[in-house]
């Protein structure tokens, strides 16, 4: 097919994000007050279930991000600094629009989830068992082990929540500034392709079945105290 004809066919709306980077995303976004508002007001029980869902989806998002589709990979968007300069760069020009996450993007994301990631794995941990509750696992690595869970513990949720407002910043940053919604596409997973190149490359659903039931798996293992391995 010649470049005219490819272009004359090209659809409006692109694929950009997969339904599992959305449930992803959203499941992050319901489950950080959920998560917050039990430990608040003491409902450890709701605050531990809550905690083992995020943790699974932490897991199957890291999975995910190695066989997922195209735009949810981490080397689709894991760039240097070199890359995540020069696009800063061009910022100031309305910024170069990419299929998926630009290089700055890309790094708020491992971000975003690597302190998730540790947010749950020292929840596991935390907690005094002479007072309040404790998480599944907080005996098994000694007192000291899981007083360090427990100081990380609640210094990482202001972490996250740092970083979740310089997230929104940068979100209203590009749909005020640069006249980008970033938002309707993370809900739809399409958006107008506009003067992005290419397509998402989708891979098949039964990848994202296996991902789950790791991700979950190994979840629901940690919150039954990882018998096998403690
Ligand atoms: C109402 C609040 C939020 C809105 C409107 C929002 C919106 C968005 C949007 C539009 C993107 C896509 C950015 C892009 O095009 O590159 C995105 C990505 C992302 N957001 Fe949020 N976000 C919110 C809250 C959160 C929270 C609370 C977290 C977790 C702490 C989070 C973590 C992420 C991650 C990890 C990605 C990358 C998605 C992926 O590739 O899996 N977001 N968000």
């Amino acid at each position: 097919m010649s470049e005219e004809s490819t272009q004359a066919s090209s659809p409006v709306q692109v694929r950009i994000w997969d339904l599992p980077v959305r449930i992803c995303h959203w499941g992050f976004v319901l489950l950080l007050p959920v998560l917050w508002w039990t430990a608040e007001n003491s409902e450890m029980r709701w605050h531990m279930r809550a905690g083992t869902l995020l943790l699974a989806l932490v897991l199957f998002r890291i999975l995910w991000g190695f066989v997922g589709s195209s735009t949810a990979r981490f080397s689709g968007f894991v760039r240097g600094p070199l890359a995540v300069i020069a696009y800063l760069r061009t910022i100031g020009k309305g910024g170069d629009k990419t299929l998926g996450h630009n290089p700055a993007g890309g790094w708020s994301v491992m971000v975003l989830l690597l302190l998730m990631a540790a947010q749950t794995f020292s929840g596991l941990f935390a907690g005094d068992p002479f007072d309040g509750a404790t998480g599944p696992l907080n005996e098994e690595l000694g007192i000291g082990f899981s007083a360090d869970m427990t100081d990380w513990h609640e210094f990482a949720f202001n972490l996250i929540l740092g970083f979740v407002a310089l997230h929104l910043a940068a979100i209203t940053f590009y749909r005020l500034v640069l006249k980008d919604r970033l938002i309707t596409p993370m809900i739809t997973g399409t958006r107008e392709r506009g003067e992005i190149a290419g397509e998402m490359a989708p891979v098949p659903a039964w990848r994202a079945l296996v991902c789950a039931v790791l991700a979950g798996g190994v979840a629901l293992w940690a919150y039954y105290g990882a018998p096998g391995l403690f």
